[in-house]
């Protein structure tokens, strides 16, 4: 079954996105993590210390849901979704409030001490709102960057300067093809 990551909203670079998962009992959670798309890659680091490493462990497998509501990502990191808050789709847990969600096979493989590298194979997704786009940081960091560049071309301040060299960072780490093109256009405004 061909996928496409793009109709989902999981664009390339880091999709910011929540990963529900089961654990071996059956209750269902919720985790904010970033799915790396590079490429025909897939792939999430989880770190070691969240719920979310051993279910995956367990299981061998997570649902990757598209959300756009900043309130989800922050409740989710911090404390416990609500059972109501999910729904089960085939068995698996998809947030009620998922836009799109997509089930992957995952698969632990090399990491450190922190966290670890899973491989992604898409199994299963489906769209429950259409026009939807998870968020991406690199995206945000062209614009953080570009109001900063605007200024920046007429005071010359460091602190807008700083501002465009941690919005590069998080560019060249996140954002796609498109957020590196538009980065790199920016470039060529400042001096
Ligand atoms: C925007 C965002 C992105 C995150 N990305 C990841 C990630 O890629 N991998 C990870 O393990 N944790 C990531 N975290 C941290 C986890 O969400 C956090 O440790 C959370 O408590 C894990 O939830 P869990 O313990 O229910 O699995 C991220 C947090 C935020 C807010």
């Amino acid at each position: 079954m061909v996928i496409s990551l793009d109709r989902l909203g999981l664009g390339r670079g880091i999709s910011e996105t929540l990963v529900t998962t089961l654990s071996p009992r059956g209750r269902p959670n919720a985790g904010p993590m970033g799915i790396h798309r590079r490429g025909e890659g897939l792939w999430v680091y989880l770190y070691r210390d969240s719920r979310t490493f051993p279910n995956v462990v367990a299981r061998g497998r997570l649902v990757v849901n598209v959300v756009s509501d900043p309130l989800l990502f922050v409740r989710a990191a911090f404390s416990d979704l609500a059972p109501g808050e999910f729904v089960r789709i085939g068995g698996e847990p998809v947030l009620r409030e998922a836009r799109s969600w997509l089930l992957c096979h995952a698969r632990p493989g090399r990491g450190d001490s922190v966290k670890v590298r899973a491989a992604l194979e898409p199994l299963r997704g489906g769209v429950r709102r259409p026009g939807v786009e998870a968020p991406n940081r690199g995206r945000a960091a062209v614009l953080e960057a570009a109001i900063a560049a605007t200024r920046y071309v007429i005071f010359h301040d460091r602190e807008k300067r700083e501002t465009i060299e941690r919005s590069r960072r998080v560019v060249e780490r996140c954002g796609g093809p498109g957020e590196k093109a538009a980065f790199r256009r920016l470039e060529l405004f400042i001096p």
